[in-house]
């Protein structure tokens, strides 16, 4: 019992050195989290970092060929609003017209603003490469590609040292991307809290792999919700969206909360059920979509599953009743989920929609690869151990 204490007490404080790391390093560099990607599609991608200032910084681009990075003469990408170069310190900057299926190097360059009292005479401080020196690189999406690798995270709650533990073991070269499929923290009440947290466990995951955040109830919660779409921006400016990767098409999904807009836990603030017909609308439309329809395999993508069991909350059951004949006229293939804190795998035909649902376990990092006509998913512990596995 004491020998598991100290373990306990030694990766705490391991813990909190590693989180408080990139604070210690901001000094000479101004970064404190990230950078990460979001965004991704074909042709291009959005890279996001927070400073401990407020900065003037863009992202500079390179083929990831070899080539040296200094000597080109490579485009710079500054965040841009309204006609004017945007400084502050969360920082989105979107890079577009890209290949797809490539890889690309990025690079965060930036000067801290030192004195901008005056709206004429800004003055800077000197300009350095905030990023990492090893330079990050990011594989684009691609409709062609034969086989879609991904995985999984969920329902993380602020638990660091499980994030960190869970992600250690992608195989970052051969994964496409990381969808974060919702509660990785509890509430949104302070967003710098939110970024740290969503963010420095899996530091060196999410410079290179894109994130694919499906929004879970937990992070609708809290004074600051409003500011949380802005770390993971999507297609529509929406937590709902769509998007395809080798054989496999993608709809994410956002159920919102899972008890009724009346319950006393929201304060009088929750307004859901509108919101939700807005998302049935564009969820009808979005299943049309050729490069959706089209696709070979299809999976949705969803932090509360569409399941009808006997102890189903509001939004549950709602989303079952109402999404799911749009799911099955659209040829789901498999539903990803989250929410409940363990696995479960229901199969197509019960619990009230045709298709299958796996829900993974928040103990759990899940792996998932699709290929032309197989879906094969397995599921590891904090230690690697193989869980649960799973194939269509
Ligand atoms: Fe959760």
């Amino acid at each position: 019992m004491q020998k598991i204490d100290k373990m306990k007490r030694f990766r705490i404080i391991l813990l909190c050195l590693l989180v408080s790391l990139p604070a210690l390093a901001a000094s000479p560099s101004n970064l404190i989290y990230g950078p990460w990607v979001s965004n991704v599609s074909e042709t291009g991608f959005t890279v996001l970092w927070v400073t401990e200032k407020p900065s003037l910084d863009f992202v500079v681009v390179a083929p990831d060929d070899g080539s040296a990075f200094e000597k080109q003469n490579r485009p710079k990408y500054y965040q841009e609003a309204y006609g004017r170069r945007v400084s502050g310190r969360f920082h989105s900057v979107r890079i577009d017209g890209l290949e797809p299926g490539t890889s690309y190097r990025y690079r965060v360059v930036g000067q801290v603003i030192k004195d901008d009292s005056s709206p004429y005479r800004i003055s800077y401080g000197p300009t350095r490469q905030i990023s990492p020196k090893q330079d990050a690189s990011v594989r684009t999406l691609s409709s062609s590609a034969a086989v879609c690798r991904f995985s999984v995270l969920n329902d993380i709650h602020y638990n660091d040292a499980r994030y960190m533990a869970l992600a250690s073991g992608i195989d970052v070269p051969a994964t496409d991307f990381l969808i974060l499929n919702g509660d990785i923290v509890s509430y949104c009440q302070e967003i710098d809290t939110v970024a740290k947290h969503c963010i420095v466990p899996i530091a060196a995951q999410a410079a290179r792999l894109p994130l694919i955040y499906a929004r879970g109830n937990h992070e609708g919660r809290g004074r600051d919700f409003d500011k949380f779409y802005g770390l993971f921006p999507t297609s529509t400016g929406e937590f709902w969206y769509s998007f395809r990767q080798g054989p496999a098409a993608f709809i994410v999904l956002d159920a919102g909360e899972d008890k009724p807009d009346s319950s006393h836990e929201y304060a009088g603030q929750a307004d859901y059920d509108p919101w939700r017909l807005r998302q049935t609308e564009w969820l009808k439309e979005a299943v049309k979509d050729p490069a959706f329809a089209s696709a070979p395999v299809k999976i949705c993508i969803m932090h509360v599953p569409t399941v009808k069991f006997r102890d189903s909350w509001y939004s549950e059951v709602w989303i079952t009743e109402n999404w799911t004949p749009i799911l099955e006229e659209a040829g789901i293939d498999l539903m990803l989920s989250a929410h409940h804190h363990k696995w479960i795998c229901s199969p197509a035909g019960a619990d009230g929609k045709a298709y299958p649902v796996l829900v993974n376990s928040n103990l759990e990092r899940m792996d998932v690869e699709v290929t032309l006509g197989n879906i094969f998913v397995k599921t590891y512990d904090e230690a690697g151990a193989l869980v649960h596995q799973w194939e269509k």
